[in-house]
Parts: structure tokens; sequence; C-alpha cells
């Protein structure tokens, strides 16, 4: 049995709880929060232990994987403590909130030995692997372009972390950096971005629209579209290739067409639940951690799409086209 401990029982913790239990051989095992009646009520729903504090959650025996599931702001240290104590560990994205912290976070892990994941878990999406899939196999040609436009409304509560940028660092570093971290599994690192947000929401202090475009080193372009104030919620992302193109529409229908007329068109159906991603994500980690393979998503990775993040909030706030890699690794608001 892979005993998981979570650090953390807000919302995204449900969404990792109801996947684990999906998991054969696997059980979340405890779970600590500074919120203790969070912590309880998951605890409760699992049968796991709810920990008084997060040096019990560490001590407790025989846990195989840490998911740490808290806001940014602390993962850094938490991935240290975790690391020191010597538990794997899958830490939500962002992974840090800067630079300076992610690689503070990642030396942690190496210096301990412990492996260190990232949960960018739309890598997990079945049909954004296929379009992957697709290009690896040569049959879309060359990486041309790559898009990802997901419109929603997010009604982000004033105050929380979420509403603050030197907390969550804004929609770059939270929604729009599955899109920027997708692009970048595909068409590899990027050199440069522009990109331009707006603000239509003045009681928060995030932008909630962000759109960005991205140079790669291949000399592919990537677009990122990302809206939290679009009433009719929409998502489509593609890529055009040398050789063919494919478009996935609302994350549950991949349509495409290859060179030479083969058409792809692969339907998941309306009721292909998004939570699969996250049943997926655990069924691999927990996978590893019992096989003793490397992650899949290391730190890393992580770090890169938070640098990629970074630029892209670079270029939002100051207006300028920002080259990679980035010089700066303090803390973003030092930055600029
Ligand atoms: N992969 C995804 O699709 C996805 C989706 C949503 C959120 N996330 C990420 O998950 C993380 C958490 O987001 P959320 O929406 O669950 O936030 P949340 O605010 O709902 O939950 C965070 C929890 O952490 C607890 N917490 C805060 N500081 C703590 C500390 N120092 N020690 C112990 N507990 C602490 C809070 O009490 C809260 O219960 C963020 O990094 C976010 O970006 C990822």
């Amino acid at each position: 049995m892979i005993n998981v401990g979570f650090l953390g029982a807000g919302e995204i913790a449900k969404s990792h709880a109801a996947a684990v239990a999906q998991v054969q051989g696997a059980r979340l095992a405890a779970i600590y929060d500074a919120l203790p009646q969070r912590a309880a009520a998951i605890a409760g729903q699992y049968q796991a232990v709810h920990c008084d504090t997060l040096e019990q959650l560490l001590r407790f025996p025989g846990l195989d994987i840490l998911y740490i599931l808290t806001p940014p702001a602390v993962h850094a240290d938490q991935i240290s403590a975790a690391a020191e104590a010597g538990i794997p560990i899958l830490c939500e994205k962002p992974l840090t909130l800067s630079l300076a912290e992610a690689d503070r976070a990642i030396l942690a892990a190496r210096q301990h030995g412990v492996p260190l994941m990232t949960g960018q878990s739309h890598r997990y999406h079945p049909l954004a692997s296929k379009a992957r899939e697709l290009l690896l196999e040569g049959s879309l040609g060359d990486i041309v372009a790559a898009w990802s436009h997901r419109l929603t409304t997010l009604a982000v509560k004033p105050g929380s972390w979420l509403s603050q940028r030197a907390l969550g660092g804004g929609l770059a570093l939270q929604y729009a950096l599955h899109d920027l971290d997708w692009e970048r599994w595909l068409a590899g690192e990027a050199t440069a971005v522009s990109a331009q947000e707006a603000h239509t929401h003045p009681e928060i202090d995030i932008e909630d629209n962000l759109w960005a475009l991205v140079q790669f080193q291949n000399g592919s372009s990537g677009s990122v579209g990302v809206s939290w104030s679009c009433q009719d919620a929409y998502t489509e992302r593609g890529v055009i290739g040398s050789r063919g193109n494919l478009r996935i529409i609302n994350q549950r229908r991949l349509v495409g067409q290859l060179a030479g007329g083969k058409k792809i068109d692969i339907n998941l159906g309306d009721d292909y639940d998004w939570e699969d991603v996250f049943v997926r994500e655990a069924r691999d980690a927990i996978e590893r951690v019992r096989t003793g393979q490397p992650f899949a998503i290391t730190g890393e990775d992580g770090r890169a799409t938070l640098e990629l993040g970074l630029a892209v909030q670079k270029a939002a706030m100051t207006r300028r086209m920002i080259s990679l890699p980035l010089l700066e690794t303090t803390s973003t608001e030092a930055a600029w």
C-alpha cells in the first residue's frame, strides 16, 4: 500500500483526495492544514489521520509521497521541510513564486536525494498528450505554432491569496501557466515573450485577462489567451505543424488533418470529467514512487515553466518584449 500525505486541505485537495481514492493500492493516509477543520473534513471522508502540526505530518510513519497543496508563497519552505524529512514530493503548480525560491526548493530536494514533481496537471489530459504524441511521432511534421485559449468566469474572492499578485502570481502564474506549460512541452524552451493584460475587477489586485505571444528556440510560435471574466466559457487549443494541424475543442474533442488527407477525430464525449486528469496524475506519480522511477515532471521542469510564466508576467506589466532566460532570481515584486 502506498501511503499518501496531504499538506493543504483546500479546494484542490478535494480533487486530489478523490483522485487518490481511485488509485488501486494507494490511500490518503494523513493530512494537515493550517485550518484544522478543513483537514478534519477530508480526513473523515477518506479515513485518513488528521495531523495537528506540519511536524506530525512529516513524521507520520510510512509516508511514501507528500502532496503539497498550499498557496505557492509557502511552497519553497514546505518542499525544503519535506525534503529534509526524506519524503518524495508532488508540489502543485506554480512550483514557487520566484526563481530564487525554486532554486532553493530544487537544491533541498537534491541534497536530500528526494524526488520532486511539479503538478502541471494539464499534461495528463488525454487529448493534450495525444497532440504531443502526434507531434513526436512526426505525424504533424515540425511544429509551426501552438495556441491555447481558455475563457471562463472565475469569482476571485477579494483579499484571498489568489486575488493578490504577490501571493498567487496572478493569472500568469495561476491559470495561464497550464497553457504555457503545454506549449513548452510541445515546442521546447522559449526565447522571448510579449504580453498584454486587462483588469476588469478593480476589487482584486490581479489582472483577469491575459494574452501572450511566445517565440520558441526552434522557431515556432505560441499564443496563450486566458480570461476569468468571460461569461460564456470556452476553451480551444491547437497545433499547426508543417504536415498537419489539430484543434482540441473544450477539452473534449480533438479534430485534425494530416498531410495526405488523413483525418483525426477523437471525441471523449460530453460526459468527460475534467477531474480525470488528477486521477491520471495520481496513478502516474504513485506508480513511479512504487517502482522507484523518476517523476515525469520534475522540479527543474516546473522551474522552467515558472520562468516562462514570470517572463509573461513581466512582459504584461512592463509592456516590453522580454527575453529568456530571465536574469532575475529574486521575488516577483522586487523584480518589476
Ligand atoms: N493543477 C491545477 O489545475 C490546480 C487547480 C487549482 C489550484 N492549483 C494549485 O493548488 C494550490 C492550492 O490551491 P487551492 O485552490 O487548493 O487553494 P485553497 O486556498 O483552496 O487551499 C489552500 C489550503 O492551504 C492551507 N494553507 C495555507 N498556508 C498553509 C500553511 N503554511 N500550512 C498549512 N496549510 C496552509 C489553507 O488553509 C487552505 O486550506 C495552489 O498552488 C494552486 O495554484 C492547481
